[in-house]
C-alpha cells in the first residue's frame, strides 16, 4: 500500500469505496463486472443507471457482503466488506431488494418492520417506537396491522424500505424503489430519500426513472456492459449524448427541452415545472 492509499483510507468522509472491482458469477462464466472503481462521500445521494444486464445489482450487493469479490476491493466506512461478517454488515449498511418479495417474509407489516431491530436486540418498547417512526417516514403507519402480501408492490416496496430504516444504516443502497410505485409515489419517495442524505446518510438509488433522477438527484453513475460509463453531475451525465446512446438510456423531456432552450438565453431545467418558471416566471397563485 502507497502512502496515498493510507491516508485515503482514513478519510473518514468517504463511504463507498470500490476499487477496480472485477466478479464472475463462477469459474468459466464471463466477468460480469470489470474493473469498477466508486467512491461515494457520506451524505451523497447518488442514482445507479444502466439498463438490464448492466452490473448494477452485482455491484450493488458487494456493498454489504452478499457478493465477493474476484478481484479487486470494496471498502464500506473505510473497512474491507470481505473482513466483515454479514451480521455486521447489515447494520451499517441498509440493502433492500430489487424485488420487495425477496426480503418481505413476516404475517404483518408492523412484524416486517420490527424484525431488523429485534434481531439487533432492541427491547420490544423500541423497536414498537422504531416501527412507528419508520412507518410514519414512508406515509404507511395505517398500514401497521396490514399483511404485507396483500398490498400492491408499490406498497410493498414501501414496506420494504420502512424495513431497512427501522435499523437506521448509515449507507442505504435501494435497488429500483419507484417500481409499482405511482408517479406520486416516486415523488415522494425520492423526496425523503434525498431528505436522508441531507441528514447525513449516504444513499446509492438504482433506478430507471430518469425524470426522477433529473429532479432529486445530483450526481448519476452510469453502468453498461460491467463497467463505470460516466460519473459526475446528473444534468451533465444527461447531456452525454454518447454515453446515454451506448448506456440505452434515453435522457427526460424536460432535460431535453431545456437543452434545446439553452441556446436561446434560457438557464438549464432539470423538471417540466423548472423549465415553466425560467420561460414564464413563477407560475405559483396564477
Ligand atoms: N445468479 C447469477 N448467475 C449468473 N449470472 C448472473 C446472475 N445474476 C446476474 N447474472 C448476470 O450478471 C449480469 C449483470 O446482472 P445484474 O447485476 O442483475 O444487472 P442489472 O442489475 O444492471 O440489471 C447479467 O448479464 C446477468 O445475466
Ligand atoms: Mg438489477
Amino acid at each position: 500500500m502507497t502512502r496515498s492509499e493510507t491516508i485515503e483510507a482514513r478519510d473518514p468522509s468517504i463511504v463507498i469505496d470500490v476499487k477496480d472491482l472485477r466478479f464472475s458469477y463462477g469459474p468459466g462464466l464471463p466477468d460480469v463486472l470489470k474493473g469498477v472503481d466508486l467512491r461515494v462521500r457520506q451524505g451523497e445521494f447518488v442514482a445507479l443507471l444502466g439498463q438490464n444486464g448492466a452490473g448494477k445489482t452485482t455491484l450493488a450487493k458487494h456493498l454489504n457482503g452478499l457478493h465477493q469479490p474476484t478481484s479487486g476491493e470494496v471498502r464500506v466506512a473505510g473497512k474491507r466488506v470481505a473482513d466483515q461478517p454479514l451480521s455486521v454488515l447489515a447494520r451499517s449498511v441498509g440493502y433492500c431488494y430489487q424485488n420487495p418479495d425477496h426480503q418481505i417474509f413476516s404475517s404483518s407489516v408492523a412484524k416486517e418492520v420490527g424484525f431488523g431491530p429485534t434481531n439487533l436486540g432492541y427491547s420490544s418498547a423500541e423497536v414498537d417506537e422504531l416501527v412507528s417512526d419508520a412507518l410514519d417516514l414512508v406515509g404507511i403507519a395505517a398500514l401497521r396491522d396490514a399483511h404485507p402480501f396483500t398490498l400492491g408492490r408499490g406498497q410493498r416496496q414501501l414496506v420494504a424500505v420502512a424495513s431497512i430504516l427501522a435499523m437506521d444504516p448509515r449507507l442505504l443502497v435501494i435497488d429500483e424503489p419507484t417500481t409499482g410505485m405511482d408517479r406520486v409515489g416516486g415523488m415522494r419517495a425520492m423526496g425523503l430519500l434525498s431528505k436522508w442524505a441531507s441528514e447525513g446518510r449516504t444513499i446509492l438509488v438504482i433506478t430507471h426513472d430518469m425524470d426522477l433522477v433529473s429532479e432529486f438527484i445530483d450526481r448519476s453513475v452510469v453502468m453498461a456492459g460491467g463497467r463505470i460509463l460516466a460519473d459526475g453531475p446528473t444534468q451533465d451525465v444527461f447531456r452525454d449524448t454518447a454515453v446515454l446512446e451506448e448506456a440505452h438510456l434515453m435522457a427526460p423531456a424536460p432535460v431535453t427541452i431545456s437543452d434545446r432552450l439553452e441556446r436561446f438565453g434560457v438557464d438549464r431545467a432539470k423538471s417540466i415545472s423548472e423549465a415553466v418558471g425560467q420561460l414564464v416566471g413563477p407560475t405559483e397563485g396564477r
